[in-house]
């Protein structure tokens, strides 16, 4: 079965890491038969300053017609591109798995996801201003919140079982309250699960100090933006982190980084996070057609990663002192030596 790709090239390290990337898929390619057909668009502050545009209509039809998209990380756009795509796209839940793949030096394994509400709360972009200052929106509806909820419980089955909603209804009422009620009610429809809830600045100190009790967090979309940068340094550092924006039937996966411009143009980017956003990629569309290369593939990928992580493929960020283009090569000769 053939399968199209979208691939979106951004801002920043985007390019270094979407070469690595793009270099393992080839590899898998090989390996596994994947028929991957990938179409290139473009999105993000160099868009706007070659076409005026920071998300042209071409690459939202592109991410429409493919069946799943990759998407670089973009710059001072990412308002304009990734936040409008969650929204218009109706990407309504952003995945954001932080796991150790070395051993950790502080911690037992850490292994959770991140549940993050995509659409609304403080990012529904509906700010203005008023005489003496500025007023953003902040909006919780029951329907995301139920929806959040299903993905968090749907996920915690396949795992631990265990469910953190994460918010802040002692000062928030209202929205948190909301949000609180409407996940807790859903999840206790699933006897299977234990299920907590914690206020987000006691939460984001437990990432810290205990961060291997955590399966599922369940939360709203600024906290979960905030609390995943955080998880993802825990586990192992930025540079590792992947995430999946999923809704009904489309997808669009990414690192959860930015375009880090302090290291842009240098070699130096860490692809694991393009690479393991691969893999997700390859999981997903795998949950959909039950296509076992893809599963094989996305199998590939993790593992060449723990190998490769264990023999100092590495790049500054984590440790190591390669280039970002000689971390693929070698994740490449290990998925290629491996039945
Ligand atoms: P950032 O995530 O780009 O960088 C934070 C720090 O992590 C920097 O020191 C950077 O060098 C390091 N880092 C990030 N990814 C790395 C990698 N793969 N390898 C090694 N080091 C890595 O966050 P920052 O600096 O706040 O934002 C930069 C730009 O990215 C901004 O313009 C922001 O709007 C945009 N952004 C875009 C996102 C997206 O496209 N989804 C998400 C977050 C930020
Ligand atoms: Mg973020």
């Amino acid at each position: 079965m053939k399968y199209n790709i979208a691939w979106v090239h951004g801002d920043g390290i985007g390019p270094e890491i979407s070469k690595a990337a793009l270099k393992i898929l080839d590899t898998l390619r090989e390996k596994r038969a994947l028929d991957l057909k990938i179409s290139f668009y473009h999105a993000g502050d160099h868009c706007k300053s070659s076409f005026g545009v920071p998300l042209p209509d071409a690459t939202i039809d592109g991410i429409r017609q493919a069946d799943a998209t990759v998407k670089e990380p973009v710059g001072e756009s990412a308002a304009d591109v990734i936040v409008r795509l969650r929204r218009m796209l109706d990407l309504y839940a952003n995945i954001r798995p932080a796991k150790n793949y070395e051993k950790h030096p502080y911690f037992n394994d850490i292994d959770l996801i991140i549940v993050r509400e995509n659409t609304e709360d403080l990012y529904s972009g509906i700010e203005f201003d008023i005489d003496s200052g500025a007023v953003a929106l902040r909006i919780i509806t029951e329907k995301a919140s139920l929806r959040i909820a299903e993905v968090a419980a749907k996920l915690a089955l396949s795992r631990r079982r265990k469910v953190t909603i994460v918010h802040k209804a002692n000062v928030m009422k209202k929205t948190c309250g909301l949000f609180a009620k409407t996940v807790k009610e859903k999840l206790a429809e699933y006897p299977e699960l234990t299920v907590d809830e914690m206020y987000v600045d006691a939460a984001s100190m437990a990432l810290i100090r205990r961060p291997e009790s955590f399966d599922i967090i369940a939360t709203t979309n600024l906290f979960g933006d905030i609390l995943s940068d955080e998880a993802a340094q825990v586990a192992g550092g930025l540079g590792m982190a992947a995430s999946a924006n999923i809704g009904t039937s489309m997808a669009i996966f990414e690192p959860v980084h930015g375009s880090a411009p302090d290291i842009a143009g240098k070699e130096i980017a860490n692809p694991y996070s393009m690479i393991l956003s691969c893999k997700m990629m390859l999981d997903w569309l795998h949950s959909r057609n039950g296509d076992r290369r893809l599963s094989e593939a996305a199998q590939d990928i993790e593992q060449a990663c723990i190998r490769g992580l264990q023999m100092n493929v590495k790049t500054p960020d984590i440790g190591g002192e390669l280039k970002t283009q000689q971390v693929a090569e070698k994740l490449c000769d290990l998925i290629s030596e491996t039945a």
